[in-house]
């Protein structure tokens, strides 16, 4: 029985068969285990002797059965590792790179033009505390922006902030002049998506507060970086404006950019591309709102739309474009 077993062992080749010599010999009612329960029948003195044997058979049976399981094992293994293998030289191109956002570009450029005329880049929440987003920045509480249908609400306290003007209340509430920030950021308003709108669209915005500082600060700066982003033949022209952070406050045009100001379909013939930025001198209240002296300090701010600026920059004319983050899209930039 012995050495019948034992070839059979050898001779398995799966963790199966194996299982299944295990069962016939050693199961229940397995060939050895019968043999060992027929020991009763057996007389006294051949008892003991065939009791030693069969039980040695059966360790060695075991430990047959335990070696070649442990084999068998380590070959699926392997087996498995060889299937497996991956050519780490095979001459595939597996991963592609992405692409940069344009948006994220013009961001990028913004905040490094601001940083050498020496700005501080700052951050701030997109979800925004009312106060911060309204009431410290001077809007009167009838103001159209702050209903329902205009704004993202959380609750009575929070939202998606409009603009990215609630940064400069953080800031002025948290340092003292003089002050130079900027901060580029998603913003958030009730819109239906068209060509040129979207619910989330991105700005930068600017504040700078010292003593001194004047209308003509505000404008030189607008011009030197409207000629940095898009072009030295770029021209700016300021139109007057309301807004309740700022007074006096302006729009601000520059040249179009699709006809360098010769007058075309898409400028209609005027020369300029409308409202690219909004700015003014920052409203004394906004600066006491703040803790900040108006007697003392002046300031100036803006703030500009990135995705407009975006398009006119490269000629792109549906926002849609910036957000499918489709590839071939991207790469153009
Ligand atoms: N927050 C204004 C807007 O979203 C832009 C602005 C910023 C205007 C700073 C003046 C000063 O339209």
């Amino acid at each position: 029985l012995k050495s019948k077993v034992i070839d059979k062992i050898d001779n398995a080749d799966s963790i199966n068969i194996l299982e299944d010599i295990r069962v016939k010999i050693l199961g229940k009612k397995g060939e050895l285990t019968l043999i060992l329960r027929e020991m009763g029948k057996l007389s006294k003195e051949e008892r003991p002797v065939i009791g030693k044997l069969s039980n040695e058979v059966r360790e060695s049976i075991e430990k047959k059965l335990e070696e070649k399981f442990n084999h068998l094992k380590d070959l699926a293994i392997e087996q498995k590792i060889e299937k497996e293998r991956l050519d780490v030289t095979a001459n595939k191109i597996i991963l592609s790179k992405g692409a940069y956002n344009p948006i994220n570009k013009t961001i990028d450029e913004l905040e490094d033009l601001f940083r050498t005329m020496g700005y501080t880049v700052v951050d701030g929440p997109e979800i925004e505390e009312f106060d911060n987003n309204f009431t410290y920045l001077n809007f009167p509480m009838d103001h159209p922006s702050i209903s329902k249908s205009d704004t993202f609400f959380l609750d009575d306290k929070h939202l998606l902030r409009t603009h990215t003007s609630p940064v400069q209340i953080r800031y002025m509430k948290s340092h003292k002049p003089s002050i130079r920030m900027v901060s580029a950021g998603r913003t958030f308003r009730f819109d239906d998506v068209d060509d040129t709108h979207s619910p989330m669209f991105h700005q930068i915005e600017g504040l700078v507060v010292d003593k001194g500082v004047s209308l003509a600060n505000l404008l030189e700066t607008m011009n030197t970086f409207v000629k940095y982003l898009l072009g030295e033949n770029f021209e700016t022209r300021f139109r007057p404006h309301h807004f309740p952070f700022t007074e006096p406050s302006a729009e601000v045009d520059v040249t179009c950019f699709n006809c360098l100001g010769k007058g075309c379909e898409k400028c209609n013939y005027t020369g300029w591309s409308m409202e690219l930025l909004g700015c003014g001198m920052v409203h004394p209240n906004v600066l006491k709102n703040c803790g900040i002296d108006p007697e003392v300090y002046t300031g100036f701010a803006f703030g500009m739309g990135i995705d407009r600026i975006t398009m006119v920059k490269y000629g792109i004319d549906n926002i849609r474009l910036l957000y499918e983050n489709d590839k071939r899209f991207l790469e153009q930039f």
